[in-house]
């Protein structure tokens, strides 16, 4: 029971890792507050989490986010955890393919909301001298990723918001790390690889995707959210501003 009282709060937990990080943050006695923009699916996870509850929240809209933390704060008078992980792809196009509408949408979920989350959390862990954020970066956001520059952008920032994090915060006892998976089997992945499903079949798709991975295959979610897990860990007391490639070894080679 390594978060035992801790209380965490969970954005994107409706669905895929957010949802199963909120399942183990629990099993391992955190009060989770779990959030989507999908307020029914954040729900339907909660329900299963004792002492959880849950919230419908967009990431993009900081007034939002200030009151979900302000809400936070208000029942259970602190704030331990945070997964910052609530995020959205855009299907795979080259740059000059790509409309302006998916980029802005892109940065205003990924960056935009995790700088929000980030910009309500730090006030109040730092104010009680201890906490500690997981962002869910990407592989994409280590390195490029062609056909996905909008969201290699988005995330390069997001690595590039949890290193100064920690830079502004360590002094207060508060760390913030960077988790960057690779394909990792979510309804996100199935989103992404919609063309090349269409193209070479579901099998076909993943055959492609694993070709490019040294350990020949994508990632199961449990094994991405170990490592946030990890990286929030008290035990962890010296990790802080890491971005951790999480990725069967994609940005190795
Ligand atoms: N699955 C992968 O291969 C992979 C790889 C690298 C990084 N990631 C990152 O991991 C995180 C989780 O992705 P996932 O694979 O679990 O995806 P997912 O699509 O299964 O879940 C994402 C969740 O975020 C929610 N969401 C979307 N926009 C939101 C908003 N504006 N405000 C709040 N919630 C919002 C969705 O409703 C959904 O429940 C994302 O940040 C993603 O970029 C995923």
């Amino acid at each position: 029971m390594r978060f035992e009282g801790c209380i965490a709060m969970v954005t994107g937990a409706g669905s895929g890792l957010g949802a199963q990080t909120a399942r183990a943050l629990s099993a391992e006695g955190a009060v989770v507050v779990l959030s989507d923009v999908d307020g029914a699916a954040a729900a339907r996870v909660a329900q299963d989490l004792p002492k959880a509850w849950s919230a419908a929240l967009d990431v993009s809209d900081a007034a939002a986010v200030q009151a979900h933390v302000d809400a936070i704060c208000a029942r259970h008078g602190r704030l331990d955890l945070a997964v910052n992980n609530a995020g959205i792809a855009h299907g795979l196009a080259l740059i000059e393919d790509t409309d302006m509408a998916a980029f802005d949408a892109v940065i205003a979920v990924n960056l935009r909301g995790a700088f929000a989350c980030l910009r309500a959390q730090l006030p109040v862990m730092k104010a009680q001298g201890s906490g500690a954020i997981v962002m869910l970066a990407s592989a994409a956001g280590l390195a490029g990723a062609g056909r996905l520059a909008a969201y290699a952008a988005s995330k390069h920032g997001v690595v590039g918001l949890a290193r100064s994090a920690a830079d502004e915060a360590g002094r207060s006892g508060v760390r913030i790390n960077a988790i960057c998976p690779a394909f990792t089997e979510t309804p996100m992945l199935e989103g992404l690889t919609t063309a090349l499903t269409e193209r070479y079949g579901a099998a076909g798709a993943r055959d492609r995707l694993s070709a490019r991975m040294p350990l020949g295959r994508t990632a199961e979610t449990g094994e991405i959210v170990q490592a946030v897990l990890w990286a929030l860990d008290p035990q962890n007391s010296f990790l802080t501003g890491a971005a951790i490639p999480i990725d069967g070894g994609l940005t190795a080679i």
